[in-house]
C-alpha cells in the first residue's frame, strides 16, 4: 500500500491558550461579519475580549453579532461602515468607544476577489480591490491609530499569499495585498516607538470560506487536499491562533512580520515532480530524475 500523508490536526485555540489572556480588551475588525475575520473575532472573544465587527450588511453583521455573543459569553457591537469611507469608519470607531471606551486590537480584514485575467479585468474592478483592501487598510489605520496608540495595541492585517509569486487571474488582489504588507511594515517603524506592534497574517487557501469557495471549486477535493506538507487545506482555526498568538503578550517582540499561514505552500510554488508522490514514493519519479535518489 502506498505511504499516507500526515495529516495535521485542527485545533481549538481555547486548548493551548489561556481563555483569560484578553480580559478587558476590545477588538475592531473590519470584514468581522463573515468568513475568516469572523472567526479571527470569535476567538478573540473566546479569550475575553469584547468585539466590534464592521462591515456593509448590516443584517449579516446584527446576526454575527448575536451568534458571536451567544457562543462566547463576550459582547459584540455590529458597525456598519464601509472601509473606503474615511467618515463611516470614523463613526464605527466613535460607537466602539461610546460603548466599550478603548480599542487595542484592530484586524484589517475587509477585501473584495474575483477571478479575472489581466485583459479581462476592467479598470473600475482593479480600482475598487485596491480601494477596498489596501486604501480600506489605509483608513481603518487612520481611524483607530489614537485608540491603539492609547491602549499600547496591536495590528493584524489579512493579507494573502498569491502575490509572492505571479498568480494568474489575480493582478487586482496581488496588487492590493502587495501594499497591505506594505502599510503594516510602515506602521510598525513608526508606531513602534508609541508602543503599537502591526503584523500580517497570510493566510494560504481555507476551507469553507466565501472567498475560496468563488475562487475554487475544488475545494473539498482529496487530491488538492494531499497537494499540502501539512496533508490539509487551511481551516478558519489555523488563522483565529495565529491571530491569539500575535495579540497576545507572547508576540511582543514579535512586529513588522508577514506570518503565512498555509501549511508550507508557499515553498511548493516551483514543483517539477508531482507532490507529495516525490517524497512518499520516490522509487515512482526515478524516471523523471537523472541524479540519484
Ligand atoms: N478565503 C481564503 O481562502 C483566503 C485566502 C487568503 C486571504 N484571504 C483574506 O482573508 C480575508 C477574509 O476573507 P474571506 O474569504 O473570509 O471572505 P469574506 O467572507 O468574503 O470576507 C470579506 C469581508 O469583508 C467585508 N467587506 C468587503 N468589502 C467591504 C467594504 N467595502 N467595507 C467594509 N467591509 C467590507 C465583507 O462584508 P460586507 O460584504 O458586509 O461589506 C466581508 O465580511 C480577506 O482579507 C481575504 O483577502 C482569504
Amino acid at each position: 500500500m502506498a505511504p499516507q500523508a500526515y495529516v495535521q490536526p485542527i485545533v481549538a485555540s481555547t486548548s493551548v491558550f489561556k481563555t483569560d489572556l484578553f480580559n478587558g480588551k476590545v477588538l475592531f475588525c473590519t470584514g468581522g461579519g463573515s468568513g475568516i475575520c469572523k472567526g479571527m473575532t470569535e476567538a478573540m472573544m473566546r479569550h475575553g475580549a469584547n468585539a466590534t465587527i464592521v462591515g456593509r450588511k448590516l443584517d449579516r453583521l446584527q446576526q454575527s453579532a448575536k451568534e458571536l455573543s451567544a457562543k462566547t459569553g463576550r459582547e459584540c457591537l455590529p458597525a456598519q461602515a464601509d472601509v473606503r469611507n474615511p467618515a463611516s469608519l470614523k463613526e464605527a470607531v466613535a460607537k466602539t468607544i461610546e460603548k466599550f471606551g478603548r480599542i487595542d486590537f484592530v484586524i484589517c480584514g475587509a477585501a473584495g476577489n474575483f477571478l479575472a485575467p489581466i485583459s479581462g479585468v476592467s479598470e473600475n474592478a482593479f480600482k475598487t480591490v485596491m480601494e477596498i483592501d489596501t486604501i480600506g487598510t489605509y483608513n481603518t489605520i487612520k481611524a483607530t491609530i489614537a485608540h491603539v496608540r492609547a491602549a499600547k495595541g496591536a495590528y493584524i492585517h489579512v493579507s494573502a499569499t498569491l502575490h509572492y509569486s505571479g498568480t494568474p487571474y489575480q493582478v487586482h488582489v496581488s496588487a492590493a495585498k502587495a501594499g497591505v504588507d506594505a502599510l503594516s511594515a510602515v506602521l510598525a517603524v513608526e508606531e513602534g516607538p508609541h508602543g503599537v506592534r502591526s503584523n500580517v497574517i497570510a493566510p494560504g487557501p481555507i476551507a469553507g470560506t466565501e472567498g475560496m469557495d468563488r475562487l475554487s471549486p475544488k475545494t473539498h477535493d482529496e487530491r488538492f487536499n494531499s497537494a499540502y506538507p501539512v496533508g490539509r487545506m487551511g481551516d478558519v482555526k489555523d488563522i483565529e491562533n495565529a491571530t491569539v498568538f500575535l495579540f497576545s503578550d507572547a508576540a511582543a517582540y514579535i512586529t513588522g512580520q508577514v506570518l503565512p499561514v498555509d501549511g508550507g505552500t508557499e515553498h511548493l510554488r516551483h514543483q517539477f515532480l508531482p507532490y507529495p508522490q516525490a517524497v512518499l514514493e520516490p522509487e515512482k519519479v526515478k524516471h523523471m530524475i537523472k541524479g540519484k535518489l
